[in-house]
């Protein structure tokens, strides 16, 4: 089966589109978007998926765009706007590398879910952002959530699969009792380096550990915030 193949099996199957067409935040996301998204404005939401989180953004009073080439997960996203008559809400069904909206429109965008890993190519992945780029205001802000390469398991199959670029693997997973397969590419530190060259400022890092606590090894936060390339983390970026 193509990557290609695998990446679409997963996000088009019951399962997964029920997760994501769902209206609900993560408990980080509703923090962030708390944080930074002060005024209301407009949100670019990339990989939106079935839109959970653009409902969320929209009944909080926000204008939201979203961008995905999964069908089934377009399709979801406008059943569900038609059920609840969602307003200031719209889905495009494209390859988010192909997307260009209008030049300095958006207040802020969202690639959350580590959604960017799904995306097997370099060239690929950096249009994305550059894409993103253009389209934010000046002081415009991108959330951006990453995994990190570091797990002890997730490291050795990085280093034994062997795909186009290093970073690349398939991991097994299960959703609802059903097992999975999936393509991610994941990010090491110095690729993380890509959001300084495409233009943008690290404004701040929140490692997932901050927010989940349960499984943390140390208590101090600030380990967690030094060592942050070792962790899952939401990157605040804004275009300068
Ligand atoms: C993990 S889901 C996250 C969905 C959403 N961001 C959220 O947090 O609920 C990843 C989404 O990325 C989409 N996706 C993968 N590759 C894409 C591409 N090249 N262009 C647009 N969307 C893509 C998938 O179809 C899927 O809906």
């Amino acid at each position: 089966m193509t990557i290609t193949k695998i990446i679409n099996n997963f996000f088009s199957s019951p399962e997964v589109l029920k997760y994501y067409s769902h209206p609900h935040f993560k408990k980080p996301e509703i923090f962030l978007i708390k944080k930074f998204f002060k005024k209301k404005g407009k949100i670019l939401d990339i990989c939106c998926g079935g839109g959970r989180v653009m409902f969320m953004l929209s009944q909080l009073g926000f204008e939201v765009i979203g961008v995905d080439n999964n069908k089934s997960m377009i399709y979801a996203a406008k059943q569900e706007t038609k059920k609840k008559h969602y307003s200031n809400i719209k889905f495009f069904l494209k390859d988010a590398s192909e997307f260009i909206f209008k030049k300095n429109y958006f207040d802020y965008a969202l690639l959350l879910d580590n959604s960017i890993e799904h995306i097997p190519s370099k060239a690929k992945r950096l249009k994305i952002l550059q894409n993103i780029y253009f389209s934010l205001k000046k002081d415009g802000l991108l959330i951006i959530s990453l995994t990190s390469p570091f797990e002890l398991k997730t490291f050795f199959k990085i280093l034994f699969f062997r795909g186009d670029e290093f970073g690349d693997c398939i991991q097994r997973i299960n959703v609802a009792n059903k097992q999975f397969f999936l393509f991610y590419h994941y990010f090491f530190p110095w690729e993380r380096k890509y959001f300084e060259k495409i233009g943008f400022r690290i404004l701040e890092i929140f490692p997932l550990n901050l927010f989940d606590t349960s499984k943390n090894h140390f208590s101090n936060p600030n380990f967690y915030k030094f060592f942050h390339n070792l962790f899952y983390c939401y990157y605040v970026l804004q275009k300068v």
